[in-house]
């Protein structure tokens, strides 16, 4: 069991056993490395009821447990636009590839088929929690909604919002804007299983199991996000109505940040009663302790101050940041100096690759490229502690793909790693190709895992992915794989 703890803390649990109750989803017990395993499971068996109660699933030698991967920003409208247009910066970008993409999900046949490609995509590529966003369209929104719900994934959804400076075919109208939003809202909600409903699926045993049901229903597997798509494209009455509507509804925020230069400045333009970007966000009441902000790369001090006082998540996409040109964010510094929250982001498709395991390889380049300009032009490095790397870690980003992205939704004590009480949401990794071995010679079983993780994290991709499980239910197995 690979178990990111802290930031640069990964417990590695050979031989160990997780209890996970059906169907809750939750973590009754965590039994690490005990002297007899065989007789341990056979004792946990007997005390759960019985082979006819519990279903042991066995690792191969091979393979390991890792929490599922957390992508906290991704259009899932943008998959067919994944691996286009980099050669334009992100505002020529958005109107030459993105909205006229985005405009086709008016159509009901064609939104659902790119939103089944794309939820399906990123469980394969072990995403069991994914942030997304739709488009301004909401009936599709909606069959995005089913969609991740059918799979099994976890998800916030967000119908986007689009008033302003934005082509004729692809906008709303702000009132409009605000109704369909509520509309989108309430469906979610009125759709939402009820957690008796999870319970009433068995017998009556398992409902005294379930000790909390109001903790089962404050995790639902779907929720609603407001998503104002970024200062550009939402006026200011629009953003206001739309902070109003998640202090109502008592929903997260998701949108864009200083991902772009030309894109500051002409938010500052639009803004001149505001300091900064992050400023505009805060006086239209959008920052709250559930807001994601991606991007950030290009923030000032002050304004990382604001998201700190705000307790806002961020959301880093270095392959986005890196396909359209936007720059490098530090976040190294976002972490060290300033306490934020963050996790990895595809933002496809501005990032081309849907694999929370690209981010982490991309983010440990991004952090590498900003560690060698400091080094070569001589500046104070982020990180010049003797105890600390300079750049990102392999412990770090695992950390930031699980720990971090589930900090940044506010649900780190309900899931991101394996401990009692938080829900398995976790994925069976298999790095039984002999690419994986490793010819350095190892001294222990922590030290050979130690090693393949690397391993993994440098080289893996959705062929290391044999299993993915979402509140305990198993929603994804390779083919070929037991
Ligand atoms: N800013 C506003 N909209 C978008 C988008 O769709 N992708 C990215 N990367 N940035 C944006
Ligand atoms: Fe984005």
């Amino acid at each position: 069991v690979v178990n990111p703890t802290t930031l640069t803390q990964l417990d590695i649990e050979p031989q160990s056993i997780l209890v996970v109750h059906s169907p809750s989803g939750t973590i009754t017990d965590f039994i690490s490395s005990p002297p007899n395993l065989d007789a341990t499971v056979d004792q946990l068996c007997q005390r759960y009821g019985g082979d006819s109660q519990v279903t042991v699933v066995r690792l191969k030698p091979d393979q390991f447990l890792l929490p599922g991967f957390i992508d906290t920003h991704i259009h899932a409208s943008q998959f067919a636009n994944m691996g286009l247009g980099y050669d334009m910066p992100l505002l020529d970008w958005l109107s030459t590839y993105t909205f006229p993409e985005e405009a086709k999900f008016l159509d009901r046949d064609y939104a659902q088929r790119m939103y089944r490609t794309a939820v399906k995509t990123l469980i394969q590529h072990g995403t069991t929690t994914a942030v997304y966003y739709g488009t301004i369209f909401t009936d599709t929104c909606c069959d995005l909604v089913d969609i991740v719900r059918q799979n099994g994934q976890r998800a916030w959804v967000g119908k986007v919002n689009m008033d302003r400076n934005s082509p004729q075919y692809y906008v709303e109208d702000t009132q409009q804007s605000l109704d369909e939003t509520e509309r989108f809202i309430r469906y979610v909600q009125d759709t939402t299983p009820s957690p008796l409903d999870l319970i009433s699926s068995t017998d009556s045993a398992t409902a005294s199991v379930v000790s909390d049901q109001d903790d089962v229903a404050s995790l639902p597997l779907v929720m609603p996000v407001i998503t104002p798509r970024f200062v550009g494209s939402c006026s200011s009455k629009l953003m206001q109505g739309l902070a109003d509507m998640a202090v109502k509804y008592q929903l997260p925020v998701q949108s864009h940040l200083s991902e772009n230069l030309a894109e500051v400045a002409w938010v500052s333009k639009l803004h001149p009663e505001c300091t900064s970007y992050t400023d505009v966000y805060r006086t239209y009441g959008l920052l709250n302790t559930r807001t994601v902000m991606a991007h950030g790369v290009h923030l000032e001090p002050e304004e990382i101050r604001i998201l700190k006082e705000h307790d806002v998540g961020m959301s880093h996409c270095p392959n986005s940041n890196f396909g359209l040109c936007s720059g490098i964010a530090p976040v190294r510094q976002w972490l060290a100096e300033a306490g934020l929250n963050v996790g990895l982001g595809t933002d496809i498709s501005g990032g081309s690759s849907p694999s929370i395991i690209d981010a982490m390889r991309q983010a440990m380049v991004a952090s590498r490229i900003l560690h060698m300009r400091a080094e070569h032009s001589q500046l104070p490095c982020a990180s010049d502690s003797q105890d600390e790397s300079p750049v990102l870690t392999v412990n770090e980003v695992l950390y930031l793909a699980t720990m971090g992205g589930a900090q940044v939704l506010g649900w780190s004590h309900r899931l991101g790693n394996f401990a009692v009480g938080k829900v398995f949401d976790a994925l069976i990794c298999d790095v039984s190709d002999p690419s994986f071995e490793s010819p350095v010679p190892v001294l222990n079983p922590v030290m050979g895992w130690t090693k393949r993780l690397e391993k993994f994290v440098y080289l893996g991709g959705s062929q290391n992915i044999a299993s993915v499980y979402v509140q305990g239910r198993c929603i994804h197995r390779q083919s070929g794989s037991t």
